[in-house]
C-alpha cells in the first residue's frame, strides 16, 4: 500500500493525552488545564451583530474579507505596533479562517514560491502541530529546533548552517511562544529577517498570543520588518481567538511582504475556506474594540500571580513573557508523562505533557516539561495550582509522614 503522507505527523497531543488517561475516573472537581481554549467572556456586542446581519447566511461570503475587516485589521496592525502607518488593507492583509488554516494553506504557497531544490521548513520544538501538517502536506524538509531554556526558550539561529539557510523556504517562528510563552525581541528579528533576505525565505511569524502578555508587550516581526519601508519576506499570523476568547468565530488574518500577501490571495480566493459574512461583520466589531482586550489581559495577569505565589519556585516555575501557559520542569517528578497521570489520578486535574508537543524526543528537553493552560476563572485556577502543590509537597515527604 502507498504510504500515507500524513503518518508522518506526530500523534495529536490530545488524543495522545486521552489515551494516557483513560480508564482512570478521578473523584474530584475536574479542572481542564489542557487545552488552550479561552474561557474569558468574549465582547457582549457580539449576539447583536450576529442577529443584524443574519441574513448574510443566506449568501456566499466574500472569500477576499469584507472591506471594514480588512481596514479594521490595518487600522489595528497600525495602532498595537510601531509601524508608521504602512499597514494597507489593500496590499498587506489577508482574512483567514482562524490562522490554523491560514498557516496551512501559507506553507504550500511558500513552499512552491521560494524555489529551492529541496526546500526546508524550520519549526521551533514543541510546536503548534499545523506548522508539521503544511511543511509535509508541501513536501517540505523539516528542521525541528530546539528551544530550552539556555536558548530564551527560542530557536537558536547559530545552529543553522549555511547550506540549510541556502535551501531555507520557511522558518516559523512563535512570540509569544507557545508553549513557554518566551518573546522574540527586536535583535532576534533583526537577526532572522537578514538571514530571510540574504537567503530569500519566508518567515512565517505566528503571533496568536500577542494580545496577552504581563510586563512588556511583545513586539511584532512586522515592526523590523517595516524599517525599510516595506514587510519584505515577513508574514504575521494573527487571531481573535485568544486576543477576544473567540476560537469559536474562525477569524484571523495574516500582514506582510505584499507580493507574497497578492499571490495567497489568488490562491484563496478559489481553494481556501471564507469566514461566513455575518461573522466578518462581528469580527470587525471586535478588532475595533480595545476595552475587553484589556480586561482580558487583566484576568490572565491575576491568574499568572496567583500561579507565582502558589508555586513559588517550584517546577523551575518562571514567570511567562506572554501567553497562558505555564511551562513547569517536573524532572523531579518523573517528568512530564508521569506528571499528567498523576495529576489526573490523584488531583483531577488535566495537564499535557510537553513531549506531547514535540518530535525532537528526549533530545529536545520537553520530556522534563509539563503545559498548563491557565484557561479557567480565578476560583478555579488557584484551587487547581493548590491542589498540585499540596500533592507533591506531601509525596516528597519521607514515606511515613505522608498523609
Ligand atoms: C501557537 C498557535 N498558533 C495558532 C493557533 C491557531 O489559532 P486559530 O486557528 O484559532 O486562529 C493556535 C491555537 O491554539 C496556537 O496555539
Amino acid at each position: 500500500m502507498e504510504p500515507y503522507i500524513f503518518d508522518k505527523l506526530p500523534q495529536g497531543p490530545f488524543a495522545k493525552l486521552r489515551q494516557l488517561i483513560a480508564g482512570t475516573t478521578p473523584k474530584m472537581s475536574i479542572f481542564d488545564m489542557s487545552i488552550g481554549d479561552p474561557k474569558h467572556q468574549f465582547p457582549k456586542f457580539v449576539q447583536q451583530i450576529i442577529i443584524d446581519n443574519m441574513s448574510g447566511f443566506g449568501n456566499y461570503p466574500d472569500g477576499l474579507g469584507i472591506e471594514s475587516l480588512r481596514n479594521a485589521n490595518a487600522n489595528w496592525l497600525n495602532r498595537r505596533f510601531k509601524l508608521e502607518n504602512i499597514a494597507d488593507m489593500n496590499q498587506h492583509i489577508c482574512t483567514l479562517n482562524g490562522t490554523r488554516e491560514g498557516l496551512f494553506n501559507a506553507a504550500l504557497l511558500a513552499v512552491k514560491q521560494a524555489q529551492k531544490s529541496t526546500p526546508i521548513m524550520a519549526i521551533p520544538d514543541p510546536f503548534y502541530q499545523v506548522y508539521a501538517a503544511g511543511a509535509i502536506a508541501a513536501q517540505a524538509e523539516i528542521i525541528f529546533m530546539p528551544t530550552p531554556k539556555s536558548t530564551g526558550f527560542l530557536p537558536d539561529l547559530g545552529s543553522i548552517s549555511d547550506a540549510q539557510w541556502q535551501n531555507m523556504a520557511v522558518f516559523f517562528i512563535c512570540s509569544p511562544s507557545n508553549p513557554q510563552g518566551a518573546f522574540a525581541d527586536k535583535a532576534y528579528y533583526e537577526k532572522l529577517i537578514a538571514l530571510a533576505r540574504k537567503h530569500d525565505f519566508y518567515i512565517f511569524s505566528d503571533e496568536c498570543y500577542s494580545e496577552i502578555y504581563y510586563d512588556e508587550k511583545p513586539i511584532s516581526a512586522l515592526e523590523v520588518a517595516a524599517k525599510d519601508g516595506d514587510f519584505k519576506n515577513v508574514i504575521s499570523f494573527f487571531s481573535l481567538s485568544k486576543r477576544s476568547s473567540l476560537p469559536g468565530l474562525r477569524s484571523g488574518f495574516c500582514a506582510g511582504d505584499a507580493t507574497f500577501i497578492a499571490r495567497y490571495k489568488k490562491m484563496r480566493v478559489v481553494a481556501a475556506p471564507q469566514v461566513p459574512g455575518p461573522l466578518q461583520h462581528v469580527a470587525t466589531a471586535v478588532w475595533n474594540d480595545e476595552q475587553h482586550v484589556v480586561e482580558s489581559r487583566a484576568l490572565y495577569a491575576q491568574k499568572i500571580d496567583i500561579a507565582e505565589q502558589i508555586l513559588g519556585n517550584m517546577f523551575d516555575f518562571e514567570r511567562p513573557q506572554g501567553g497562558f501557559f505555564l511551562w513547569l520542569n517536573m524532572a523531579a517528578y518523573g517528568g512530564g508523562v508521569k506528571a499528567a497521570q498523576d495529576l489526573w489520578q490523584h488531583c483531577a486535574i488535566k495537564a499535557l505533557p510537553g513531549c506531547y508537543l514535540s518530535s525532537l524526543g528526549s533530545e529536545g528537553g520537553a520530556d522534563d516539561y509539563l503545559r498548563v493552560a491557565l484557561v479557567g476563572n480565578l476560583a478555579d485556577t488557584k484551587s487547581a495550582l493548590k491542589r498540585m502543590t499540596a500533592f507533591y509537597s506531601n509525596i516528597n515527604k519521607p514515606r511515613g509522614a505522608q498523609k
